[in-house]
């Protein structure tokens, strides 16, 4: 039976660092499980200012070293498109969530990327990488990997019923 796709978009201020590695490693995961046909994977800014550009490199070098390749070109969130599109709207720090709930997101389709890592619910944001050096790198993708497995492992599919039709906000 075909089901329509879970959309999942990954949301950070730039779309340079956080987001493409969190979309990168979690699409990365799907497939290794069988199941990245179930998910349609994306990310985006909430700023415009690297709208158009590839992802930074030492985000690339990174998951390029984890064995991922990072293929994105930098988009700003478009509210509009975005919330009728994507069944979860996945921030990396509570400044994105914020962002995310102030442009209308529907509240019960924001979330945090660590929220789903019980341990981590001391320090529930992945730090900003962008001003740091490349050992910032290191510990912010070692942050998203195990936060997109405990994802992967909630939003994948059991043998539920279909993910059901996005009701389109307001
Ligand atoms: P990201 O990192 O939100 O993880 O993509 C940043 C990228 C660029 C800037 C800040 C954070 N910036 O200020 O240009």
């Amino acid at each position: 039976m075909s089901r329509a796709p879970t959309g999942v978009l990954f949301v950070c201020l730039g779309n340079i660092c956080r987001s493409p590695l969190a979309e990168g490693v979690f699409a990365h995961l799907a497939e290794r499980r069988g199941v990245r046909a179930h998910f349609e994977v994306d990310s985006c800014g909430t700023g415009g200012w690297h709208a158009g550009e590839p992802s930074d490199l030492r985000a690339t070098a990174v998951a390029l070293r984890h064995g991922i390749r990072l293929t994105r070109v930098a988009r700003q969130l478009n509210p509009e498109r975005d919330f009728g599109r994507f069944h979860h709207l996945i921030a990396m720090d509570r400044s994105n969530a914020r962002h995310l709930l102030e442009a209308g997101a529907p509240r019960d389709r924001v979330r945090l990327l660590r929220s789903f890592v019980p341990d981590d619910a001391h320090d529930l944001d992945v730090p900003d990488p962008y001003y740091g050096g490349d050992d910032g790198f290191e510990t912010v993708y070692r942050i998203i990997e195990r936060s997109c497995a405990a994802a992967l492992s909630e939003l994948a599919p059991a043998d539920g019923p279909p993910t059901p039709p996005l009701n389109r906000p307001g």
